[in-house]
Order: structure tokens, then sequence, then C-alpha cells
């Protein structure tokens, strides 16, 4: 596993964004995994940036999002397929029938978790699948106990996820305890994975995910086995790991390493 360690939220987007674009720079039509929440919006607005600025195109690129409400149809405001149209897919040249999320109102939502999965596969597999981490070790809706090479499937929330995410929903509103997640499986067949973090609040989870045991109780450790992840965090975010200063080192020492054979 890799360890970015940058000094804020804003540096860890701009570092996510790069490595998206130039992802998409050397192969126009890959396919990308997407993510939700309040940690990549920074880094989306940065893609949209790139696009108007054009310097790059996502005209030929795919996407598949991990997860998704379940009980939600893509044009509930509260749904994970209207927060990536609204904060990416309308303002950039994807076409709308690459992009993909689980369908929240599938008439048979169990199907609907094997055809996301074969979906994938036909489409040749994700080439980069952003992530980011819950407070609790999650990726994807894959909560605390999820098995380590599990498939898209239906999970339900816990109890800390519900009340994380119940700022997005109004006191009234109906705020689904169940969704469809790509499983932790799914997301470790991802050629490369990068993961977001930010803030002190995942400071616990970050610790447990690159220095705690290979295990289902952080499911984020399962990164630890991916040839290809890297942990993209914020100072805050990297408070609690014990050997910080050994992973700039180590950084340090890589970026020195491709500097010289570029030269
Ligand atoms: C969202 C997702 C979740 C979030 C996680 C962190 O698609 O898969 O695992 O990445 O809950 O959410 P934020 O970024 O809001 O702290």
């Amino acid at each position: 596993m890799q360890i970015v360690i940058l000094e804020n939220a804003e540096a860890v987007a701009t570092h996510g964004a790069n490595v998206i674009i130039q992802k998409i720079k050397q192969k126009p039509d890959a396919v990308l995994g997407l993510a939700t929440g309040s940690t990549p919006l920074a880094l989306y607005r940065k893609l949209i940036e790139a696009k108007r600025s054009g310097d790059v195109s996502f005209l030929r690129s795919r996407s598949f999002n991990l997860d998704e409400y379940l009980g939600l149809p893509g044009d509930h405001p509260q749904s994970y397929r209207y927060f990536m149209q609204e904060n990416l897919f309308n303002h950039i040249d994807i076409e709308p029938g690459n992009t993909h999320v689980p369908p929240g109102n599938a008439a048979n939502p169990l199907k609907a978790c094997e055809e996301y999965d074969e979906l994938i596969e036909t489409t040749g597999g994700i080439d980069l699948q952003l992530l980011g981490i819950g407070r609790n070790g999650h990726i994807g809706f894959n909560e605390p106990s999820s098995g380590l090479t599990s498939r898209t499937r239906v999970k339900t929330l816990t109890p800390a996820t519900i009340e994380d995410n119940a700022r997005f929903f109004g006191a009234d509103e109906f705020q689904p305890h169940l969704s469809i997640t790509m499983g932790i499986g799914t997301i470790m067949d991802s050629r490369k994975i990068i993961l977001l973090a930010t803030g002190d609040s995942k400071a616990d989870a970050i610790r447990a995910t690159v220095e705690g045991p290979l295990s289902a109780s952080c499911p984020a450790s399962a990164l630890q086995m991916h040839k290809k992840a890297v942990l993209i965090i914020d100072e805050a975010a990297a408070a609690h790991l014990e050997h910080k200063e050994f992973y700039k080192h180590i950084e340090r020492e890589n970026q020195k390493l491709l500097q010289s054979l570029k030269q």
C-alpha cells in the first residue's frame, strides 16, 4: 500500500484529481470506479475545471459507482445517481449511457447485483477505483464484518453510518437502511485503487486500514492485499499513524527514484 500524506484536504483533492486525469490521458476509454460522499466533492470540482479548460475529455470514459441506497429511484435528490449527476456527470462530457450506478429501484435487487458485477466484467474491469472511507473503516457500503471477497450485493447499513448520513435527509424524510454496494472482492478486482481521507474523524479508520490486522472488522484493511492501492490523506487523517514519519520518508525516496529515472 502506498501512503501519500499531504498538508490539507485541498492538496488531497488536487493529487487525487491528477491521478484520474493522468489515467484518462493515458487511456481515454478508461473505466473509472466512482464514490459519493463529502470527500470526493472537491476532487470532482477539479475534474470539472480540467474538462472546462480543455485539459481532459471524458467522452470515451466509462464509470461505475460503488453504491446506491436501496429504495430510492435515481431522480430522488438523496440518491447517489442524483448526487453524481449534480456533482460531476452534468458538468463533464461523459456519455450518459456510459455512467453506471447500482439501480436503487430495481424490481429484483438480487438479480441487479449480479448483473452489475457482470457488466463491470464485460466492460473490461475497473482501471481506477476512487474510494472514501467511513469512520468505521467501511468502503462502499461494506460495513465491518463484510466478507473480504464479497461481490456486489444488498447490505444493511450500521446505525453509525445511518447517523453519519442523516445530515443529508430531512427530519421527516425516508432514509433507507439498505443499500446495493460493490463487494470488497469487486473493489479489489480494480487494477488501481485510490482512497482519499481527510479530517481527524477518519484518523482511527486510517490507522486500522494501514497498521491494523487484515480484518473484516476494518473492511478497508483489505487494501493491504492490493498490488496498486494508494492512500491519499491529509495530516489530520494521518494523525494516528504510528509510523507516519516513516511513510513520508518512503514517499520522498520514491519521488527521488522516479525523478532519477526520468533523467
Ligand atoms: C460513498 C461511499 C462511502 C463513503 C464513506 C465516506 O459512495 O462509498 O463509503 O466514501 O462513507 O463518506 P464521506 O466522504 O462523506 O466521509
